[in-house]
């Protein structure tokens, strides 16, 4: 019990530690070049998506913004032209919990090949169960089912690059095995904030594998990452007091 006590303590001053700590400055990645490739994001629209969206402008590639806020979307695409204004970026609408949706989005951008397809639309909610109008929980598609829609709509656009990369941005490695999927795999029962975050994390690892897995696909390159803490819009808050200032570009703003 002790042990257990001291354990708790330890993890949770490691979390309040990491959420009072300055953000990093952004690490410099290697030389990449993205230049004539075509990239979409979807969740390009705020936080993780838009700074993956960003970056990927600023190494040359033509970049696709998906999510519901025009605003915002437009905002990311005024930012992408600004690196890069050969590239042809756009901001396509989507609402990501309806898998219909999801599919019409992608179908308009599967004829010319994908290099990079990144799933990083999501939200962080207390709900409980709340059924789409296809019936399915809106936490879920956005995190599973949709991520899987777009995924295999785009497959064959993926395929005709030389070396695609699918990219959802979840919880890859730091989530348990959701003990019901095999009885209830659309967690229409029992439905918990652990349920659902562990149900998404494995269906996207089980995902990743059996794409990889599958004929057609060798080319192409599955990853499932998990950003840790990251203070965006449904990341957590940032520390109350000011932390020092940084020197860095308007673009790396998290939201
Ligand atoms: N931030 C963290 O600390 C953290 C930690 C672990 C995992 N993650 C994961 O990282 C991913 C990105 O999160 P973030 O922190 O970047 O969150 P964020 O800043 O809130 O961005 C979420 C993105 O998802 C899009 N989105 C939400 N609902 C949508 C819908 N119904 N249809 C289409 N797009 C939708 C939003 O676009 P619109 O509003 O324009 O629709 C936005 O672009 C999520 O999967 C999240 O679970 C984040």
């Amino acid at each position: 019990m002790r042990q257990r006590l001291a354990l708790t303590a330890a993890a949770s001053a490691i979390t309040v530690a990491l959420l009072f700590l300055p953000p990093s400055p952004t690490m410099p990645l290697p030389p990449a070049s993205f230049a004539g490739k075509r990239a979409l994001v979807f969740g390009g629209t705020s936080g993780i998506g838009r700074g993956i969206a960003l970056k990927l402008g600023e190494h040359g590639a033509s970049v696709t913004v998906i999510g519901r806020d025009a605003a915002r979307g437009e905002e990311v695409v005024r930012a992408l032209r600004a690196f890069n204004p050969g590239g042809a970026h756009a901001f396509a609408p989507c609402d990501a919990f309806l898998l219909r949706e999801v599919a019409t989005t992608a179908a308009a951008a599967a004829a010319p090949p994908l290099d990079v397809l990144v799933l990083s639309q999501g939200m962080a909610t207390l709900q409980g169960f709340t059924p789409t109008v296809e019936g399915l929980d809106e936490k879920l598609a956005l995190h599973y089912w949709g991520r899987v829609a777009a995924t295999r709509a785009l497959l064959p656009a993926l395929r005709r690059a030389p070396s695609p990369v699918v990219l959802s941005v979840l919880s890859g490695g730091v989530h348990s095995p959701f003990a019901g999927w095999r009885d209830n795999f659309e967690l229409s029962q029992g439905y918990s904030i652990p349920n659902a975050a562990n149900a998404a994390g494995f269906y996207n690892d089980l995902a990743a594998e059996a794409q990889a897995k599958e004929a057609g696909n060798e080319k192409v390159l599955f990853l499932h990452a998990a950003p840790g803490f990251v203070n965006t819009r449904c990341g957590p808050p940032p520390p109350p007091f000011p932390s020092a200032p940084r020197n860095r570009p308007a673009h790396r703003n998290n939201t």
